[in-house]
This record gives C-alpha cells, structure tokens and sequence, in this order.
C-alpha cells in the first residue's frame, strides 16, 4: 500500500524508484552513497535494495545513536550487527552462519546468532567475505558519533573492508549530505577512507506528473474516487517529497476535505520538524534564525547578517559563513546563483512553510 507510512521493505510496495534500484544493484563499487533530503526515501529504496539481494544487511545509525542518548558504542554497534545477522532468511542463512562458525565471540545458539561484547567486526566482515554481503547504513553520517575520534575507528574498519575484502559492498544513506562527505573524508588526506573512490544515487523528490501519479495510485489502491482539483492542489502545496504525500492521502481518505488534510500534513511535519530544529538550535540557535530569514525571502548574505542583527547576534563575518555552509551540508538550504547574486533557497517547500510560521 503506498499510503502505508511506514518505511516500505519490498520492491512491490515501491513506487517508481527502478532506476536507482538497479543502479544500486549493479555497480561494482565497494563504497556508494545514497542521498537525499529528508522522508524522500532513502530507507525505503535502501531496505527494498537489500531485500533485492539475497544477503542484504541493514543497520540503521541514526537510530544507534538516539537509542544510546547521543553518541554511539560499540556494544550499540555490535548489537545491531547482531540484530542485521538474525534477520537474514533462507539459504544464505545457513551459508551466513557456517562462515560464522569459527570466529571468536560469535555463539550460535539454537538458531539465534549471538555476538559477544568483545567480538572483533573485523572478523564477523571477513566470514562474511566468505559468502558475500551488501551492508546497508542509514544516516551514516550518525557514525561520526561512534567511539572516541569522530568514528575514525568505524572508517578504518571501512577502508580495511574496501581494501581487502572483494565480496563485501557498504551502501551508505545519508540526509545530510555534506556531513556524510565530511565525515568519509574520502578527499581529506587525514581520513582512513581517503583516495577511494565510490559511486553515488541521489534521490530526488518526485517530478510533478509522478507525484500527481502517486496520489492517483495511492487512492485507487484503496478504491478512492478523488476529484483531480484535490490532487493538483495537493502537489501544488507539497510538491514531490513521498514521505508529505503519504501523510496527505492518508488524512484525506480519512477526512475527504482538501483544505483540512493539507493543514494536518503540515502540523505533522512541523511536529517532525520541531525536533530537528530542536537538535539545530542544542549546536546554535542562530541556525534557526538563519532560516527563518532565507524562509522569509531575505535571502541574501547581508540580509540574512541584518535580521540576526535585529534579533540581538551580532555574528563576525566567518562564524556567519561557516554556520551557513554547515546548514547548506545538512540539507536545510541550498545557494542559487541566478541573476549574478548569490542567493540561498529551503530545499523543501513544506519546511520552508513551517520555518514561515514559527
Ligand atoms: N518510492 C516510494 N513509494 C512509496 N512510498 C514511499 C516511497 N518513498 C517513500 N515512501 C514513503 O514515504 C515515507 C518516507 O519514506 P522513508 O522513511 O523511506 O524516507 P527517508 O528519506 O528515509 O525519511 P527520513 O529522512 O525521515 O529518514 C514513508 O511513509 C514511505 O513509505
Ligand atoms: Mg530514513
């Protein structure tokens, strides 16, 4: 069911998305990145990818480290590695834990796989070399948070694998697309991973015509009848992003009224979207004025110095600009050169509408 919230686990349940699958699929590189803005589906496309594959692993960082209250350890680490490992199905199953057999810290008991506290990763991946795996991170750039050194350990074990063991792929989510850069360091001489190269899928919100597609799917798959009026305004207010199109058909199956559903939309998105701010505004809270401003159209660099200015922060030049670069690698806003001025947009209307509103 499209208009099932949740994150979808298998290729029928997807809508569009083929090609990236298949990219994902096919390439031969050891590392690739999967990005793209929030609820666009990245941990849909990833769980239906490794599903596709017949030894697909997923390990979800973002939830690593909410679960371990900020940062993320290495039991939490070892766990999930564990919990990816019990999920397998099928034959791989048993070819999975033959290869597991004999490494130290792995018992298998009846037919759960149990990983002790000092299990060494390195050698779960080299008995999973043996057979062969895709491992699938979500929000991997959450792993910065991982050990004592910016997850530098985590990195190493990555470039260890991607050096060393030709059967194992790592396809890495990430929202936050230049912390996720940042934190790989594959361009930065310091970082374990640095000099390797790797391919990228990004996911894009749905053109127009898809997202009016989608809705018309979603509903007739619950034997709707929607006017087109109400679907074309839908995608007027909250163009092509999945995870505000899945709210709106479920609210208007519900509801049937075009003006309350898109109001219910956006009250779940600002909910969703307080608690991001919240997580902004615990590093700086002038990341949060610095949107408010580009929302409200001032949009330009000394626009945006002044309205800081009248709220009381008087911000130096390179804080200012290092606190917009930084917004601009987590996703929230993108620079615009049209008309010779350099000018930054919200990627994501529907967030630009609630930043309007605070
Ligand atoms: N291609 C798709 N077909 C059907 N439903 C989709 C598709 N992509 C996303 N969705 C739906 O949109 C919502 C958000 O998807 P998902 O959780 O995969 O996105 P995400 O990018 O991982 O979001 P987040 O940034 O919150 O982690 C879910 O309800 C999911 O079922
Ligand atoms: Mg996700």
């Amino acid at each position: 069911m499209l208009f099932d919230p949740r994150p979808k686990k298998r290729r029928e349940e997807l809508f569009d998305r083929n090609k990236e699958i298949g990219q994902l699929i096919n390439t031969k590189e050891p590392l690739t990145l999967l990005l793209g803005i929030r609820r666009v589906g990245k941990s849909s496309l990833l769980r239906v990818t490794l599903n596709e594959i017949e030894n697909g692993f997923y390990i979800d960082a973002r939830k690593m480290y909410f679960d371990s209250g900020g940062w993320i350890t290495s039991e939490s680490l070892i766990r999930e590695f564990e919990s990816a490992l019990n999920s397998l199905r099928g034959s791989v199953r048993g070819k999975v834990l033959e290869a597991l057999r004999h490494v130290k810290g792995v018992s298998l008991s009846g037919v759960r796989v149990e990983l002790s506290r000092d299990v060494r990763l390195s050698d779960v991946l080299e008995a999973l070399n043996e057979v062969g795996a895709v491992i699938g991170i979500d929000e991997a750039q959450y792993l910065r948070f991982y050990g004592a050194r910016g997850g530098k350990e985590f990195l190493a074990l990555l470039a260890y694998s991607y050096d060393n063991l030709d059967n194992l792929r790592f396809i890495l989510s990430g929202s936050e697309v230049g912390l996720l850069h940042d934190f790989l360091g594959i361009n930065d001489y310091g970082s374990p991973l640095y000099g390797r190269s790797h391919g990228e899928v990004v996911l894009k919100p749905f053109s127009r015509e898809l997202s009016i597609e989608f809705l018309r799917r979603g509903f007739s798959e619950i034997e709707m009848e929607v006017p087109h009026e109400v679907i074309e305004g839908a995608v007027n207010f909250l163009d092509g992003v999945p995870g505000w199109l899945v709210e709106f058909g479920r609210k208007y199956a519900e509801i049937r009224n075009l003006k309350g559903s898109l109001e219910y939309v956006f009250r779940q998105a600002k909910g969703f979207l307080n608690g991001e701010l919240k997580e902004l505004e615990r590093r700086s809270p002038r990341y949060v004025l610095i949107l408010e401003a580009i929302a409200m159209g001032r949009n330009r660099w000394e626009l945006i110095r002044d309205y800081l200015a009248s709220k009381g922060q008087n911000v130096p030049k390179s804080r200012l600009a290092e606190l917009i670069k930084n917004l601009e690698k987590m996703s929230w806003i993108e620079a615009d050169f049209g008309s010779g001025r350099k000018r930054y947009r919200i990627i994501d209307p529907v967030i630009e509408r609630v930043l309007m509103e605070r």
